[in-house]
């Protein structure tokens, strides 16, 4: 893929979560997704690639735009592109931090056409690379890991959402002395951080999206992390729908080559909400500031983008 279109694609992730930040607080999850959805779909629209939609808003049945199979683009690189214009929908209903408008993509038959079910994750940074094992305890996983990040387990910090599902886990890694932070919402951020020095975030695990998981997945691949997943189907339809989307073994363990395949993908996002990485959207008169975060596997480039954008011409200055 041309490393130009980058930077169109911090102009998507950009234009959603302006969008979406429009309806922070508002209590209205519904109308947020519609409001960003519409601004990445417009965007999408004048990036040269011809790019389908393999993980997106739901099926075409489900979702009018950014659905699964549609067409984007103005022509060019033929990519597969996930999306996820609200990471977080209950967050910006709420207007609570760790929100993001995110996208990744890679060539053609590149990605993995998760279902919209859940998906168990491990995942941790570069440092840590090779030392997870998803069917290993996680007493185990810990223990791994502190030595290879040589912190001890009591220094390591592990993201996990605050679930009922995962009440035994969190029991668990209390147990094993490691530090938790639970989250409401959002596991695509803490995959991310957990490959980022300095976010205080080592290691994301529990029970989440599929889709997300993809997502999360080539923001690893970009920051040589590493991740295992496994989809856990819970009905006969979902099943189904995992061998429709040409998925044999359900219960096959996914590595992060499994989930971005080949040896090029971008990923971005921009926080609509405060996170450990990123600042949210912020308004100000005549303008609005957006930040955002781009990768790139081929070179590793990561760049933080931190773009203020005009809105009132005759109402506008740019401050440091
Ligand atoms: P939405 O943005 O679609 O609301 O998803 C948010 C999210 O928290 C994901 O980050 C996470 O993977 C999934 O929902 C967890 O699902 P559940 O809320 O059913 O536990």
């Amino acid at each position: 893929m041309k490393r130009e279109l980058s930077m169109e694609f911090v102009r998507v992730t950009e234009e959603a979560a302006i969008a979406a930040a429009r309806s922070v607080g508002r209590g209205d999850k519904n109308g947020t997704d519609a409001l960003a959805v519409d601004a990445m779909r417009s965007m999408f629209d004048t990036v040269h690639i011809s790019g389908t939609v393999v993980i997106g808003e739901g099926e075409l049945d489900e979702a009018p735009m950014l659905y699964i199979g549609e067409q984007v683009g103005a022509g060019g690189d033929e990519v597969d592109i996930a999306v996820d214009p609200v990471e977080g929908t209950n967050l910006v209903a709420k207007g609570q931090n760790g929100a993001i408008a995110v996208i990744a993509i890679a060539p053609k038959g590149c990605l993995l056409h998760a279902p919209d079910m859940y998906m168990e994750k491990i995942a941790v940074g570069p440092r840590a690379k090779g030392c997870i094992d998803i069917n290993a305890p996680v007493e185990e996983n810990l223990a791994r890991v502190a030595k290879a990040l040589k912190r001890n387990i009591n220094d390591v910090t592990v993201v996990v959402l605050d679930r009922p599902r995962h009440a035994e886990l969190i029991e668990r890694i209390r147990k094993a002395g490691a530090r938790i932070q639970l989250i409401t919402d959002g596991d695509v951020s803490p995959i991310v951080n957990a490959a980022i020095e300095g976010t205080g975030v080592h290691m994301y695990i529990g029970k989440g999206g599929a889709p997300e998981g993809v997502l999360g997945a080539a923001a690893l691949k970009c920051l040589g992390g590493d991740m295992q997943a496994r989809l856990c189907p819970e009905s006969e339809d979902q099943l189904a729908r995992c061998h429709k989307m040409g998925i044999k073994d359900v219960h096959q363990v996914l590595t992060i080559a499994d989930m971005v395949k080949g040896d090029d993908c971008m990923f971005t996002a921009t926080a609509i909400t405060d996170s450990q990485l990123l600042q949210g959207v912020r308004f100000f008169g005549g303008g609005v500031r957006t930040h955002t975060v781009s990768m790139r596997y081929k070179t590793g480039t990561v760049r933080f983008v931190d773009a203020v954008h005009r809105l009132d011409v005759d109402n506008f200055s740019v401050k440091l």
